[in-house]
């Protein structure tokens, strides 16, 4: 639904303090959901919206992915996700979310060759990993050699922002090189020796062998480790505006270089409250360690006076489980069956899950689990270390921030991403020349404004000082 196209069924009638009623347009989505269309309130009506987290606000419109987070449900392109994760594999995703459709036959076997074709990285790139400490954190690794992409696949090699097929092959590019950027991060984090990618190997048992493959042995890939590896790649493809894929697009809003672009959502998505949650969680049951002391935590994570949260548990949209954590537990119990382990930490997460979907401080917030909560299980089971998790997801979201990269570049007619602010500053104030400073450690002076209070304040004044028209 290209944001133009979309058809205003009624309007809403918005009554400002100065007596001005605008009529603004209401958009349905393809789902039904309601929007306000505020587009022409800046500058047409000197008006602006406020919502800090973006909680009520669509930044675009896209076709690709659909999340219900009323009744967990994840589409990709229409097809539930538990679908594609039992019956497709990881061509079928890709195929779906870059070029929109579930490939034929023929068309799988084209697109497979493609992909694969792109794995090599520039041997002038592998020369940057050298120059990390040994113990560089290999999402710092990442940020740093997905941007450097960018030096690689320019204007002068191809890349242009407004013509369709190089951004399809800028998209081939980024998803064919994410695993072996990833594997090389890996390699260079634990001092061993950099591992070149397979054609001859799916995506799933070519990452797997660069990561875990050495010169001194053969290295034979598990093919359910593998494709328990694959299924988490897909479940974590794309997740719709998140904040790594909102990066994405205002990074791309200015027609920078796509690959820059994706670097931008590498460095969003390792946070703790986005991609790095799956890290803390298994530094949380970790710490937890037994599950006698689960109530202390879950008390933890309900004091407002402790930053402490429950990591794996609750979501910006999802307001009941995640889909992809059921997927998750029950792959985690499979995986954890084929190898004939147990993980200690399994037992110890459903038990804190049990705990804290009993508490009412969880289920009136309406905090259930997400993705995060079992993927580090399945990780330290796939024997992928800790500081890989994140990158792992970053792998398998790249796919996702070129999808919406390339749906955004293709729109007509761009506008770049220029949000506004509420300003809370001073008013227009005299420089002060050093020597006109005090000595001591005396303030300055704010001005009037210091504080977003102290302008939702004026609002209001000025709201109640205005006659009602
Ligand atoms: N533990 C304890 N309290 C929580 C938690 C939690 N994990 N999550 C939310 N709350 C509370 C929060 O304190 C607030 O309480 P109150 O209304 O009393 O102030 C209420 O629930 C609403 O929280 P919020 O912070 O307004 O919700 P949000 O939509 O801004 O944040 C979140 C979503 C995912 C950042 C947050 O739930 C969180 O920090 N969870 C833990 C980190 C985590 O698991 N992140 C992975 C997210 S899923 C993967 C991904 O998309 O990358």
């Amino acid at each position: 639904m290209p944001p133009d196209a979309a058809e205003a069924s009624s309007s809403a009638t918005l009554s400002l303090p100065d007596g001005r009623v605008l009529q603004l347009p209401v958009l349905r989505d393809a789902a039904g959901a309601t929007f306000l269309d505020v587009r022409r309130l800046y500058p047409e009506h000197a008006v602006c919206t406020f919502d800090p987290g973006f909680n009520s606000t669509a930044s675009c419109a896209s076709a690709i992915t659909y999340i219900d987070g009323e009744n967990g449900r994840l589409l990709y392109r229409g097809y539930p996700i538990e679908e594609l994760a039992k019956h497709g594999d990881m061509m079928d995703c890709w195929h779906l979310l870059l070029r929109g459709s579930l490939p034929t036959k023929a068309q799988r076997r084209v697109f497979q060759r493609e992909a694969r074709g792109h794995r090599m990285v520039h041997e002038h790139l592998i020369r940057f990993f050298n120059g990390f400490q040994h113990d560089a954190h290999p999402m710092a690794i990442m940020v740093s050699v997905v941007g450097a992409l960018s030096a690689f696949y320019d204007k002068d090699h191809g890349v242009d922002y407004d013509d369709a097929e190089t951004r399809d092959l800028a998209g081939l590019r980024v998803v064919g090189k994410m695993t072996t950027l990833a594997a090389m991060a890996y390699k260079t984090a634990h001092g061993q020796p950099i591992v070149y990618p397979r054609d001859d190997l799916n995506l799933a048992e070519n990452f797997m062998y660069m990561l875990f493959a050495l010169p001194t042995r053969a290295y034979e890939v598990d093919p359910v480790a593998a494709k328990c590896l694959e299924v988490i790649l897909m479940l974590h493809a794309d997740h719709e505006q998140n904040a790594s894929t909102s990066t994405v697009r205002i990074a791309g809003s200015s027609k920078a270089n796509p690959f820059a672009c994706v670097a931008a959502g590498v460095a969003s998505l390792w946070g703790p409250a986005h991609g790095g949650a799956n890290e803390a969680v298994l530094a949380m049951l970790e710490e937890i360690g037994d599950v006698e002391n689960i109530p202390k935590c879950v008390a933890r994570a309900k004091d407002k006076n402790d930053p402490f949260r429950l990591m794996g548990f609750g979501h910006r949209l999802y307001k009941t489980t995640d889909p992809r954590a059921t997927l998750m537990r029950d792959m985690c119990h499979d995986l954890l069956s084929h190898l004939r382990s147990r993980d200690p930490l399994l037992t110890l997460a459903m038990a804190l899950e049990k705990t804290a979907l009993q508490d009412e401080y969880f289920t009136s917030r309406r905090l259930y689990p997400n993705v995060d909560f079992y993927s580090g299980i399945c990780f330290r089971a796939l024997g992928i270390p800790r500081n890989m998790f994140t990158v792992v997801f970053a792998v398998a979201r790249s796919v996702g921030w070129i999808s919406q990269w390339c749906e955004m570049a293709g729109e007509k007619p761009q506008r770049i991403s220029r949000p506004r602010q509420m300003y809370t500053g001073a008013q227009e104030r005299r420089f002060v020349p050093v020597a006109e400073r005090g000595d001591g450690d005396e303030e300055e002076d704010e001005g009037s404004f210091g504080s977003l209070e102290s302008v939702e304040k004026r609002i209001v004044d000025v709201r109640v000082a205005m006659p009602h028209p």
